[in-house]
């Protein structure tokens, strides 16, 4: 447990050593170590023939180059065996968007968990409904149960473990099992863990999702979406793809290749400083709970450890009742923490959420102000020493009132 070793498919070398060997072939371009970075749109063919049979290696810019295969191939490779390919899009949220698109069709219903990304919502609800796609949102800690809520028009269940903002663990396995009794295609948004701590297709998933923007990055300089696919929904997923003319920028696609090389130790340092600054935040007076999957105290915690190997540095905070103004306090008080919301770079950040627009298939009543923290690779000393005057500023803040 908590070390990335790859459990599933054992003769497999360590993950810890696919993140540096995978998609690399130094011998295809004269011995050095990465790949260049082919930014190119023409591929000339060697005759007119050749042009007419699409006789090439590679055709157009948009259909593929050495770059976007050595990314391609290493995120399959970090998948393990049961990916049959990978798609790169422009974004963590086309990701989504695409995946869906490519298994939905007008007339169709899709069950989508409550604790999704909001934005994923929003698609579902701003386009979706457009074609003539209607969404269903559930309890993300439904077990079989969710039977009853498929329908015979339902074509694909759409999962997020944790989800965002509340944390909530989903029982994937069993999820997806009922899902393919009913015939639908199962997605998962699984930016949170990467494939080095949970890998989605050896659980049941169809189609596995990741804002490459967030840990395949790791710097907050890139916007970058994956989609990986096992063997029965990879044409689909391709097909989709080409014909909304969907590519990603080839510095991008060079940024996440080189992401992938330090995924391993970034995400050891984040899911160890994480899980440090939560237990310390969990003896603090002023919280009265941790939303963070690996912290026995997690209603899902039993799940996280059955499925998954590590955590990332992403979790939640309730305080305990507090006037907002004395939470912003706190957070304007943080000199070592972001208030931002893109997470997964090298840096610490903070946030006041409410989830309430964001939920209609539960309720979410947390008891006290919600904060998000990302825990970045900062010295965990010195994250705990800023938080310690972020509580001091709180503790003014609420007095003033
Ligand atoms: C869980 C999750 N999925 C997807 C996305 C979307 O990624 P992007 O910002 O690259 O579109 C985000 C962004 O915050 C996210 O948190």
């Amino acid at each position: 447990m908590n070390d990335s070793t790859d459990k599933s498919s054992s003769p497999q070398r360590h993950a810890d050593t696919r993140v540096v060997t995978a998609g690399r072939d130094p011998r295809s371009y004269h011995g050095f170590v990465n790949p260049p970075v082919y930014h190119a749109s023409t591929v000339l063919y060697p005759s007119a023939e050749d042009f007419v049979a699409h006789r090439a290696r590679y055709q157009y810019g948009r259909r593929g180059t050495p770059t976007t295969e050595a990314l391609e191939g290493a995120l399959a490779e970090l998948e393990g065996p049961q990916c049959a390919g990978v798609a790169l899009l422009p974004s963590g949220l086309a990701a989504i968007t695409t995946a869906l698109l490519s298994v939905v069709k007008s007339g169709d219903h899709l069950l989508v968990t409550d604790s999704a990304y909001g934005p994923t919502r929003n698609f579902c609800e701003q386009i979706l409904t457009r074609l003539g796609i209607s969404t269903t949102y559930f309890d993300p800690t439904a077990g079989p149960e969710i039977a009853e809520q498929f329908r015979p028009n339902t074509r694909a269940l759409y999962l997020e473990s944790p989800g965002s903002l509340s944390f909530d663990m989903q029982d994937v396995p069993a999820l997806a099992k009922v899902a393919h009794d009913n015939g639908a295609v199962v997605l998962m948004d699984n930016t949170w863990a990467t494939p080095l701590y949970f890998r989605p297709l050896e659980h049941g998933v169809d189609l596995a999702i990741q804002a490459g923007t967030k840990y395949i990055g790791g710097h907050s300089d890139v916007m970058l979406g994956t989609v990986s696919a096992n063997a029965a929904n990879v044409a689909a997923l391709k097909q989709t793809v080409r014909l909304y003319g969907l590519c990603e920028g080839p510095d991008d696609v060079y940024l996440g290749l080189r992401g992938v090389r330090t995924l391993a130790v970034r995400l050891e340092r984040h899911f160890k400083s994480g899980l440090a600054v939560a237990r310390w935040l969990e003896q603090r007076p002023e919280v009265l709970r941790l939303l963070h999957p690996a912290m026995p105290s997690h209603s899902g915690h039993a799940i996280w450890k059955r499925d998954f190997s590590g955590a990332s540095g992403l979790f939640s905070m309730v305080l305990k009742p507090v006037p907002q103004k004395a939470v912003y306090a706190f957070l304007d008080t943080l000199t070592l923490f972001g208030i931002g919301a893109s997470w997964g770079g090298y840096e610490s950040l903070a946030i006041p959420f409410d989830c309430t627009p964001a939920r209609t298939a539960t309720c979410w009543a947390p008891g006290g102000p919600t904060v998000r923290f990302h825990i970045g690779l900062e010295a965990v000393e010195d994250l705990l020493a800023d938080l310690e005057r972020g509580f001091a500023a709180l503790a003014v803040a609420a007095r003033a009132q």
